[in-house]
């Protein structure tokens, strides 16, 4: 096990700069998810960590060892893709084997490991099974599997659940996260699924454009974006994000979303607000913190109720989704499926300001 350090790591295919200038610290044991968009360059980064693909700049380390120009076969690392092609012929047992059978390990030393992961794996069963008479999350555990045995410094997956139903892919992602509590490998992982990315991950790396845009735990990603970005990227259904004005409000300020509506700033975020007074400004409030008027005892915090005409209403059994429109903006508000309203018709609703968000439209961070 080790950990893995990335300084300025660039990758540029003629003049597509498909990575540009990663940064990364990965302490030993880490679970580390790059998440982002297709495109932004999450297989590219795993690829070189991998060796899979040359460096075009910048330096990666594993295990404090500079692994630049080390073939993949001498980096000591498992990779456990999307498609994970098991060899047919070959049992479970000597699919997870063949890697160290080509090493040349001892045969008392291969069946050792191979029961070990297949108890870590609870498919001890499955062994003398071949991968046709397996169902899909069984053969994914298979090639992880294959992965474990090698008991390498370093785990890394690009995307290994896109191939499974949604029902198993959840089921696969709780398998994951306790296989690593077991072996606590260093783990890279890659998805571009943000919700796969927030349960699995102890560090979430949201990549955009070939660049970090923030590195977080999933909480800090979730109640503290640095960015526009980041802030509609991480939790589902995404961030709402109505255009207002910062305006005082008595000795405080508030958030002017349109003629009718305006949203007091709490008290102890107006300093770090002021400075935007009278710009245009973006406000973010997420769908969780605009809900149903609730009784007013235990209400606390800052919060501001509103009447609103409904658009739209969703409902999804545990709560319902009902959407309305702020000036041009449709935004999207997660009320108890009994306090819903039906479309067309009006409701009182409650913003939760505590948890608002105000970006500055011109720089696209976060204030
Ligand atoms: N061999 C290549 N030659 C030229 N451009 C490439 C090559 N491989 C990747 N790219 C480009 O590099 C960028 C990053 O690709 P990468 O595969 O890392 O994206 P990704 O984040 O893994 O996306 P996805 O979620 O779709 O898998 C993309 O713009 C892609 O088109
Ligand atoms: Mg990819």
């Amino acid at each position: 096990m080790a950990e893995v350090a990335l300084r300025n790591v660039v990758k540029k295919y003629d003049d597509v700069v498909a990575v540009s200038g990663v940064s990364l610290d990965i302490p030993n044991h880490e679970f580390l998810v790059l998440v982002g968009p297709s495109g932004c360059g999450k297989s590219t980064t795993l690829r070189m960590i991998a060796g899979l693909e040359e460096i075009s700049g910048g330096e990666i380390s594993i295990g404090g060892e500079v692994v630049n120009d080390l073939p993949p076969k001498d980096r000591d690392i498992a990779m456990v893709f999307q498609n994970y092609a098991l060899y047919p012929h070959m049992t479970v047992a000597e699919n997870m084997s063949f890697g160290l059978k080509l090493r040349k390990f001892p045969k008392s030393e291969i069946k050792t490991r191979v029961d070990n992961a297949a108890r870590i794996l609870d498919i001890t069963e499955l062994l003398e099974r071949r991968p046709k008479q397996l169902s899909g999350g069984q053969r994914q555990r298979v090639a992880m599997g294959r992965a474990i045995v090698r008991n390498p410094k370093v785990f890394l997956f690009d995307e290994p659940l896109s191939n499974l139903d949604a029902k198993l892919r959840v089921q696969m992602r709780t398998e994951i996260k306790r296989v690593h509590q077991k072996v606590k490998t260093t783990t890279v992982y890659v998805t571009h699924d943000q919700v796969e990315a927030m349960t699995l991950a102890d560090r979430v790396v949201v990549m955009n454009g070939g660049r970090i845009e923030q590195i977080g735990t999933p909480n800090e990603l979730y109640h503290q974006p640095k960015t526009r970005f980041v802030a509609g990227f991480i939790g589902s259904p995404a961030m709402n994000f109505m255009p207002g004005k910062l305006e005082t409000n008595g000795s405080g300020l508030k958030v002017r979303l349109s003629d009718a509506l305006s949203f007091p700033v709490p008290e102890n975020r107006a300093a770090r607000y002021r400075p935007a007074l009278g710009k245009d400004i973006l406000f973010g409030l997420r769908p969780e913190h605009i809900t149903e008027t609730r009784g007013s005892n235990g209400a606390g915090g800052n919060h501001q109720d509103f009447s609103t005409v409904l658009d739209v209403v969703e409902p999804m059994g545990m709560e319902t989704m009902v959407f309305f429109k702020v000036g041009g903006a449709e935004v999207c508000g997660r009320v108890e499926p009994t306090a819903a309203k039906g479309s067309g018709e009006t409701m009182q609703l409650r913003a939760n300001l505590d948890h608002m968000h105000l970006i500055d439209p011109a720089t696209n961070l976060v204030l």
